[in-house]
């Protein structure tokens, strides 16, 4: 099946083609530089950033697939969760093309297009795993138990993963995007220099919370000055701290539910430390860990693409008046 991938919930207008879990083309245009005068995303300007951009890029994907808008045969866009303005410029392309082309449209879950991935790359991964969301907006811990089949395990309480690195590189004056900052400058660091707090939630067992660490870092920060002078052993001690967090849990996610294998994914999977440490943690429990390549961790369309593709092979499809969503949870098919 040829299926079309739109996804614009955040800064980036991507469109993808994928057929059969495979990839056949994949852009992206970032909107980085138009951010970071502002230190983060500006809702408005990314709107109207997608809207310039967004016709050009479908074209551009169809071109490099070597297809044309007749030879698709469903089209996938992001319904949520993320910024409705940006939501709304994929929908309406999506919507546009699946009404004059009288072909099926599926709206997709970022969250799950992050989750599933995986399958672009290794489309032999199998059911059960335990699944790391970890993004810019989310932190998730779930039972993948089959396409469209999800059990909450744990989520963040407070910020999201990626938000706490987003956070912290402000803090220390770094650039944006943030995390990938971070994870940069740490290479040089020390991980054990400063022992930053790991949270563990009382609340429930598997649920992670980062906004003391945060908090923790400004703390420090004020209380020795002199530390900014060392930027790496921060950024590699704050960085520990999220890294120990996302792997602790998972390792007793592991083993409360004897789960054989694990997913990680999202931006915040694109850390090399963390992507280090799941390989270690894969060893230890001696359970397969699948990490996707750097540019299927950040928000792309194939990911929107393959998981319309699985949807639509099932006989999912939306209706034409499908609706964006700020705030959606990883639900299940009906
Ligand atoms: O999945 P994503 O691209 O967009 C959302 O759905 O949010 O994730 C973005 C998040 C941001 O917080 C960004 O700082 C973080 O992923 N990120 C990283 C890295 N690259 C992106 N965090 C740590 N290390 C990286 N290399
Ligand atoms: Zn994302």
């Amino acid at each position: 099946m040829l299926v079309l991938g739109i996804e614009s919930s955040c800064d980036e207008t991507g469109a993808a083609v994928v057929s059969d879990r495979k990839i056949l083309s994949n852009l992206i245009a970032s909107q980085d530089e138009i951010h970071k005068k502002f230190g983060g995303v500006v809702p408005e300007l990314a709107g109207r950033r997608h809207i310039e951009v967004i016709a050009g890029i479908v074209r551009a994907a169809l071109d490099q697939a070597g297809v044309t808008l007749d030879q698709i045969q469903g089209v996938a866009v992001t319904k949520g969760p993320g910024l409705v303005v940006c939501l709304l410029v994929g929908m309406g392309v999506a919507k546009g093309i699946s009404w004059s082309r009288k072909i099926p449209l599926v709206g997709v879950n970022h969250l799950e297009g992050h989750l599933l991935a995986i399958f672009l790359e290794n489309p032999s991964v199998q059911f059960p795993f335990l699944g790391l969301i970890a993004s810019g907006g989310h932190t998730i811990l779930c039972l993948a138990e089959d396409f469209g089949k999800y059990q909450l395990l744990g989520q963040t309480l407070d910020d999201a993963a990626g938000e706490a690195l987003d956070k912290a590189a402000k803090a220390l004056g770094l650039g944006y995007p943030g995390g990938k900052e971070i994870d940069r400058v740490s290479q040089p660091g020390n991980p054990r220099a400063i022992p930053f707090p790991v949270a563990f939630t009382k609340h429930r067992e598997l649920d992670l919370s980062f906004s003391g660490l945060k908090t923790a870092l400004v703390r420090y920060l004020k209380e020795h000055p002199e530390s900014k002078d060392n930027l790496p052993d921060l950024a590699a001690s704050y960085q520990e701290a999220v890294v120990t967090a996302l792997t602790q849990k998972s390792a007793q996610a592991i083993d409360k539910f004897n789960i054989p294998s694990v997913v990680i994914s999202g931006g915040v999977a694109a850390n090399a430390r963390l992507r280090k440490a799941f390989e270690d943690l894969g060893a230890n429990k001696r359970v397969s860990v699948f990490v996707p390549s750097l540019r299927l961790c950040t928000d792309n369309a194939a990911m929107i693409a393959l998981v319309g593709e699985e949807k639509l092979k099932r006989g999912i499809r939306d209706p034409i008046n499908l609706d964006a969503r700020a705030v959606l949870a990883l639900e299940n098919w009906k």
